[in-house]
């Protein structure tokens, strides 16, 4: 059985709470955009292709209820929810990247003067659309990854670390850089995972390693801390981790902790990957330095399973994401296209124009 973090169908949406993972499995219900924002925002799910998913198919949720008068009650309807929808959580791009496709896609089906009743349709169609590209694009992917990764190892037998959860509950399904890892162990070809804690809210811990259980694949959990000794013991072959954003250079922004795993990776000389599809690109930018990164609440920190690990009165500093400038980026950025240089990722971003 495959894992499903969320379920879509005729209108209704229902999405995995991941908070209560591996302990308990609760489905439970998005009927509104307000639900989805407070979802997202609470991290009930998360992920950057996840967060746009469900950010999304909440539009299209109130969409298949709402009845619009004009079409300029339409167009504010999805304006004023996309945009609100992208104030849930800052670093991702794939909320903010679809919100501005979706509101480009209104005004010209506005400008060519389709009926109400088409721009709704055509809507619904892309918002649902969403869901079944995104499992193809994350096979796609994987496999380029894992032919990649195979293609520059002298062994056929794949020692690889990953780091937070990019998985089938970040994604709809299949998952990123937990992608790639799947794509190896399906053909044999997987030794070990290795997969980080990710402190601090475990993503690592409670997810990633759940879904390795869940599919039986050869794992081991560490805490971020050993990633180094790893590095120096064990044959590790790569490292592949996810994206929330990617500037034109490069540059990733990607869960708290990935950039020092990047310099140790340079360090040892292992291929350091970035498995992100194109949804995760951010072409607006240039690099890195120009991306916000979100800080989350100081409990997530000095709190673990509701119990506090630090005194009272202790200040703390809690930034969920960080920057990995792009020439740690060794192996490659994986994408659904095949494996770029940071330097040649510009060729896709052509290639998409064209
Ligand atoms: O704060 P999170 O759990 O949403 O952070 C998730 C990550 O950093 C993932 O690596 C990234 O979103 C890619 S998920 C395919």
């Amino acid at each position: 059985m495959t894992l499903l973090s969320i379920c879509y169908e005729n209108g209704k949406l229902k999405i995995l709470n991941v908070l209560l993972l591996p302990h308990k499995s609760i489905y439970e219900e998005i009927n509104s955009v307000e639900d989805a924002w407070k979802a997202i925002k609470e991290m009930k799910v998360r992920g950057a292709p996840m967060i746009a998913i469900v950010g999304c198919l909440s539009v299209a949720v109130e969409l298949r209820k709402e009845n619009f008068d004009d079409i300029e009650g339409f167009q504010e309807f999805m304006n004023k929810n996309l945009r609100y929808l992208i104030t849930a959580r800052p670093t991702a791009v794939n909320m903010s990247k679809s919100a501005k496709d979706l509101i480009k896609l209104v005004d010209n089906l506005i400008e060519e003067k389709h009926s109400l009743e088409k721009l709704k349709s055509r809507v619904l169609e892309t918002i649902e659309q969403m869901l079944p590209d995104d499992i193809t694009d994350n096979k796609q992917l994987s496999d380029y990854g894992a032919k990649h990764i195979l293609s520059n190892s002298e062994s056929n037998k794949i020692t690889i670390l990953t780091h937070c959860n990019t998985g089938s509950l970040a994604t709809a399904g299949y998952g990123t850089a937990l992608g790639v890892v799947r794509a190896l162990h399906e053909t044999s070809n997987l030794e070990e995972a290795y997969c980080t804690e990710t402190r601090p809210y475990n993503q690592g811990a409670r997810l990633t390693a759940y879904e390795f259980v869940h599919d039986k694949i050869p794992s081991t959990l560490i805490c971020d801390s050993m990633v180094g000794l790893l590095m120096d013991t064990k044959k590790v072959s790569a490292v592949v981790v996810g994206a929330d954003r990617v500037a034109r250079n490069g540059d990733t922004a990607n869960k708290i902790g990935t950039y020092q795993i990047a310099v140790l990776a340079k360090h040892h000389g292992i291929p350091f990957y970035v498995a992100a599809p194109v949804t995760c690109h951010d072409t607006d930018i240039h690099e890195g330095n120009s991306i916000v990164i979100e800080e989350r609440p100081h409990h997530e920190l000095i709190k673990i399973a509701g119990v506090k690990i630090a005194p009272e009165g202790m200040k703390c500093w809690n930034p969920a994401f960080d920057i990995t400038p792009h020439d740690l980026i060794t192996g490659g950025i994986i994408t659904e296209h095949g494996v770029f240089t940071p330097e040649k990722l510009h060729e896709i971003h052509q290639r998409k124009k064209e």
